[in-house]
């Protein structure tokens, strides 16, 4: 089959080997808590302190970890191939745009951007965030908020995703446990439009059998050999 147009979604397990903590792993837990306890706006209401030093503590970690194999090899894709290519991550780690890649998307937002409550701003924000932070735009206090997607909320980007999946020969899934929506039904609109549908995580993820291919293993392996042969 021709490949022309490519979409790609990425997830935390392309960055475990970068030394960023997965989110449904082993080492999953941040303190005893559960992601989905604390990625909600309704837990940021009940305990801003607790969500800022959950955001605080990843996005601090960001200057001590590289991009790892796998993030170059897609950066290498995304200069070198001709059709379009979109990748889409899941992740709020900087590690994809370092790596190079430019045609991304951060659909659940980044650690370094932030969002101010009163003014509808968004801003670059490299250091600790918490209730006392000004925004840079209006000046008020207390409507910082991190530019994260949390449970419940709507996926940013979505009209340009869903048109690219529409559009795509080729839909690969890399890294991600399939457990959160919409992302993990992008496999679906995919295969429905008619896209050959391919996956690598370390593990079958929790919609394996919604791909034509799935290949197990860690992704600074699969990803480089799946780059070289379609470059080849
Ligand atoms: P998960 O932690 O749910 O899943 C990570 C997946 O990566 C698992 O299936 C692992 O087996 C796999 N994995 C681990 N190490 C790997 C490696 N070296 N190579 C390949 N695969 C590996 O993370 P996500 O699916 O990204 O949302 O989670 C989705 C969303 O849930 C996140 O974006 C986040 C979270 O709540 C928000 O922050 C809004
Ligand atoms: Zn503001």
């Amino acid at each position: 089959m021709d490949i022309r147009n490519i979409v790609i979604l990425t997830g935390a397990g392309v960055s475990a080997e970068s030394g960023l903590a997965t989110f449904r792993g082993p080492d999953g837990l941040w303190e005893g808590h559960r992601v989905e306890d604390v990625c909600t706006p309704e837990a940021f209401a009940r305990d801003p302190a607790l969500v800022h030093a959950f955001y605080d503590a990843r996005r601090a970690k960001l200057g001590s970890v590289e991009p790892n194999a796998a993030h170059r090899a897609l950066a290498r894709l995304d200069g070198q191939w001709p059709g379009d290519l979109l990748l889409v991550t899941q992740n709020v780690d900087d590690l994809h745009e370092r790596a190079g890649s430019k045609r991304l998307i951060h659909m659940h937002g980044e650690l370094k951007s932030g969002w101010c409550l009163a003014c509808g701003e968004r801003f670059r924000w490299e250091a600790a965030m918490g209730e006392q932070s000004s925004c840079p735009s209006c000046g008020s206090v207390g409507g910082v908020r991190p530019d994260i997607v949390w449970f419940g909320e709507m996926p940013y980007q979505m009209d340009r995703i869903e048109e690219a999946i529409r559009r795509c020969d080729l839909f690969v899934s890399i890294g991600t446990s399939g457990a959160v929506y919409p992302a993990a039904g992008f496999v679906q609109t995919a295969r429905y439009c008619g896209a050959r549908t391919l996956e690598m995580n370390l593990e079958p993820s929790l919609g394996s059998y919604l791909f034509d291919e799935s290949r197990t293993g860690p992704a600074s392996e699969l990803v480089p050999r799946w780059v070289d042969d379609l470059l080849s």
